[in-house]
């Protein structure tokens, strides 16, 4: 596996592959790597004949300096699980590396970015297109893959190659669950054994609420009983729960036959900020 640190190198290795017409797949992480990013990095083999994996705690997308401080950075570790999940490529810049001088250019995704994550952590999906779009330029893929757990930044990541006209097929992956249903994230590592223990009520909520969507329970009151059901939870601080359009991601306040409904939460735990999300 090559290890690529800055922009010209992985720049320079994209197009050599490119030009000996090889597919490239790409696989854009923040480290701290889980099943669920090697069952990315696993597919992309499958599909590619590279497969490209970056490691960058993107600064641009934490709106919490705490946050962005506690995100667990362990690159020698991930390095060492890629190789085996069939990854040829780690890019692993630095700050400086990704932006010799800040960006000065903003996105703006509207109504997409308006709900949910976006909401909450302004300027959040600003940061996400900005370094998914340097990756975009530098790995030059054919194929992307991104977690279904992040559902609202594969929406917003599928604007963007379509705004952009980036040439590249987005491949999103479902998300792995422990075995009690707790989403596996980076974020995971840092819960208490006592966060830990409490945190599959998120699936649990999230289960109860599809169960709820398929009766045709309206989804105000389904978005009332999650909210409820979580914060009997002391250990749980909700920030969110929403009954969304599974394309448009805007709330809903009935049904339409044949649409898919995502029901989304984000919850603190512990002082960790926890997401998820189910197809209904
Ligand atoms: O999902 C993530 O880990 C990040 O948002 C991404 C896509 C690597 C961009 O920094």
């Amino acid at each position: 596996m090559h290890v690529f640190t800055t922009a010209a190198a992985l720049r320079a290795h994209a197009e050599t592959q490119r030009r000996a017409g090889r597919r490239l797949g790409l696989v854009p992480t923040m480290g701290a790597l889980h099943a669920g990013h090697l069952a990315l990095v696993q597919r992309a083999a499958a599909d590619n004949d590279e497969v490209i994996a970056t490691v960058f705690v993107n600064p641009t997308q934490f709106n919490n300096p705490d946050d962005l401080r506690h995100y667990p950075r362990q690159p020698e570790a991930d390095a060492a699980l890629l190789a085996p999940a069939g990854c040829t490529a780690l890019f692993l810049p630095t700050v400086e590396e990704i932006y010799p001088q800040p960006a000065a250019l903003r996105f703006d995704f509207g109504p997409l970015e308006r709900v949910m994550e976006g909401a909450h952590r302004p300027g959040h999906f600003n940061g996400v297109a900005t370094v998914v779009s340097k990756l975009f330029h530098l790995a030059r893929p054919h194929r992307a893959y991104f977690g279904q757990k992040d559902a609202q930044q594969v929406a917003v990541v599928r604007q963007l190659i379509t705004d952009l006209s980036f040439d590249i097929e987005l491949v999103a992956c479902p998300t792995l669950r422990e075995a009690d249903g707790l989403a596996m994230s980076s974020r995971n590592a840092r819960l208490s054994p006592e966060a830990r223990a409490a945190a599959p009520l998120l699936h649990q909520v999230l289960q109860a609420a599809a169960a709820q969507v398929r009766q045709g329970v309206v989804p105000a009151q389904v978005q009332a009983a999650a909210l409820a059901a979580l914060a009997a939870n002391a250990a749980f601080t909700p920030e969110y729960f929403e009954v969304a359009d599974g394309q448009t991601l805007q709330p809903l306040v009935g049904y339409a036959a044949g649409r898919p409904v995502l029901l989304c939460v984000a919850a603190w735990l512990g002082g960790v900020r926890l997401i998820d999300n189910v197809v209904a």
